[in-house]
């Protein structure tokens, strides 16, 4: 999944990206603003929501939805990332990139080129894109332009063209939703809007997927919101989590207080190799890694529905409660690897460094990633609808499932923004 692209934009400290949201299904209805926030709400923009598509082939683990770049406006579809700051989409001269919207500067009057290029190779897919074995060579040229998403417009934006083929996603690019200083949402924040923004992952089966920016839309969850403190001081959306269980078990290595990093742009989840021996331990000893991708773990397939593997995360609400968000059963396997089809991947990828929480969370809560207060609120959505979404039985007929797989690049693909940085400061 896209996972990859999100963790390595996610080091981009620098420019506003952000692309233009112009759904073409424009959702209204109604919006709650924190109250901290309604006095800027008031004298400023109103929030905004964008529509976005789940995409389904195999698995159910990724949305995207338009934006808008440049004067006049032209289309993109966009993965929204919390992991990421930036903006990255085709530009005209990507030749090879055939099946995606390409952006052209000339053709809007608001456009710079700052004359810089670079490179970059990683791995990543969606669906169920094989990912191992299967790098994108990406070129990147940095310009400036007005992104806008539902409406709201920001100018000026540095973001990245992508001149050499991405891979064939069904969207066109990602846009984080980092806030940094130049990105597109500290833009639309500097303008009035309140510093939230919300964001709704239906699962396959449910309707109206929905990223608000600034602001949160009520009639998408009917229990109260949680919100717990995001740690101070970095630049993720990190939260403490103070213990995890599996089916009401838990273990001593589950009980160390651990740094979650909450990431709309990965697929899954991602977290350090003793913690995931630990809770696949409490699922079932026949979930073992897979050596063909490494980092990855699998189980047979014909296995998957007898398993109970209820993962749950407790913190601590900023009232002072204890709450838990529960990744369900039906999330364990993320789709059969291509290499053996009677394989079934399991929802998590070790890697030694951060813990990442991405879809398969995010898309059992409505989520509201409050800049302004530092804080993530989570409120239960009714998932009963779409229990067959990911598991493997329900995708046999697919060939593999992507992820993270590829840990031997990782460090690359922490480096290389950097030299992007200097590019584009160049
Ligand atoms: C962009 O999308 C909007 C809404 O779907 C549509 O009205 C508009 O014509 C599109 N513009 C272009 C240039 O394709
Ligand atoms: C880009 O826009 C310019 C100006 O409108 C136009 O002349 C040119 O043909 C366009 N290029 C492509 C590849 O569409
Ligand atoms: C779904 O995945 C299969 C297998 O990778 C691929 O052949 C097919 O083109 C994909 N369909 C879509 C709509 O992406
Ligand atoms: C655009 O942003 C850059 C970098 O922040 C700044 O130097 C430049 O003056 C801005 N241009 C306009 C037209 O605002
Ligand atoms: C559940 O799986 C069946 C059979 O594959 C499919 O027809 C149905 O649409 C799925 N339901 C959801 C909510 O994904
Ligand atoms: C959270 O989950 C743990 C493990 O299942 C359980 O012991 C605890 O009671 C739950 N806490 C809340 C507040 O639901
Ligand atoms: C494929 O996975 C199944 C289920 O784990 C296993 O029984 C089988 O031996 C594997 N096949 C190969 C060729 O590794
Ligand atoms: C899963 O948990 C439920 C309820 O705790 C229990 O009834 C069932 O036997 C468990 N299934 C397995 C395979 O452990
Ligand atoms: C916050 O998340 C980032 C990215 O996952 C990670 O590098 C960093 O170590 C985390 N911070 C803490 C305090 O754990
Ligand atoms: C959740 O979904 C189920 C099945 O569609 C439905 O019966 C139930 O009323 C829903 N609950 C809420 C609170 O919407």
């Amino acid at each position: 999944m896209k996972f990859f692209v999100s963790l390595w934009l996610a080091l981009l400290p620098l420019s506003g990206v952000l692309g233009t949201a112009v759904p073409s299904k424009y959702v209204l209805s109604s919006r709650q603003i924190p109250k901290r926030a309604s006095r800027r709400f008031r004298r400023g923009l109103s929030p905004s929501s964008v529509s976005l598509e789940d995409y389904f082939n195999g698995t159910d683990l990724q949305w995207f939805g338009s934006i808008q770049v440049g004067t006049p406006p032209q289309n993109f579809t966009v993965v929204f990332d919390t992991g990421s700051f930036d903006l990255e989409i085709p530009g005209v001269s990507c030749t090879s990139c055939t099946n995606q919207n390409k952006f052209n500067g000339s053709a809007s009057s608001s456009f710079q080129d700052l004359q810089s290029q670079s490179t970059i190779t990683f791995a990543t897919g969606v669906g169920v894109d094989p990912v191992v074995n299967n790098d994108y060579q990406l070129k990147l040229d940095g310009v400036r332009d007005t992104i806008s998403v539902g409406g709201l417009a920001a100018p000026n934006i540095s973001f990245f063209l992508i001149t050499h083929p991405f891979n064939s996603d069904p969207f066109d690019g990602i846009l984080g939703l980092g806030f940094t200083v130049g990105s597109f949402f500290q833009s639309l924040v500097n303008q009035g809007l309140p510093a939230l923004f919300s964001l709704y992952l239906a699962p396959q089966g449910s309707e109206g997927a929905e990223l608000t920016l600034g602001g949160i839309d009520s009639t998408k969850f009917n229990t109260a919101m949680q919100f717990a403190k995001v740690q101070a001081n970095q630049d993720f959306w990190n939260v403490s989590s103070s213990s995890i269980a599996v089916n009401g078990q838990t273990a001593t290595v589950l009980q160390a207080p651990q740094s979650l990093t909450f990431d709309s742009g990965t697929s899954n989840l991602v977290f350090p190799p003793d913690i995931t021996e630990a809770i696949y331990g409490l699922i079932s000893s026949d979930i073992k890694p897979n050596s063909a991708e490494p980092g990855t773990y699998g189980v047979a397939c014909s296995e998957v529905p007898s398993l109970n593997a209820s993962i749950e995360f407790t913190f601590t609400s900023t009232s002072g409660t204890l709450f838990n968000l529960t990744i369900p059963s039906s999330e364990l396997s993320v789709g059969p690897f291509i290499s053996n089809t009677s394989l079934c991947q399991t929802l998590i990828n070790a890697q030694s460094g951060p813990a990442i929480v991405g879809a398969s969370l995010l898309k059992h809560y409505y989520t509201t990633w409050d800049l302004g207060n530092q804080q993530l609120g989570f409120a239960a959505v009714n998932t009963s609808e779409a229990t067959n979404s990911t598991s493997g039985q329900s995708i046999q007929s697919s060939s593999s499932k992507s992820t993270i797989a590829n840990y031997g690049k990782n460090l690359y693909f922490v480096l290389v923004p950097f030299v992007l940085l200097l590019a584009l400061q160049a």
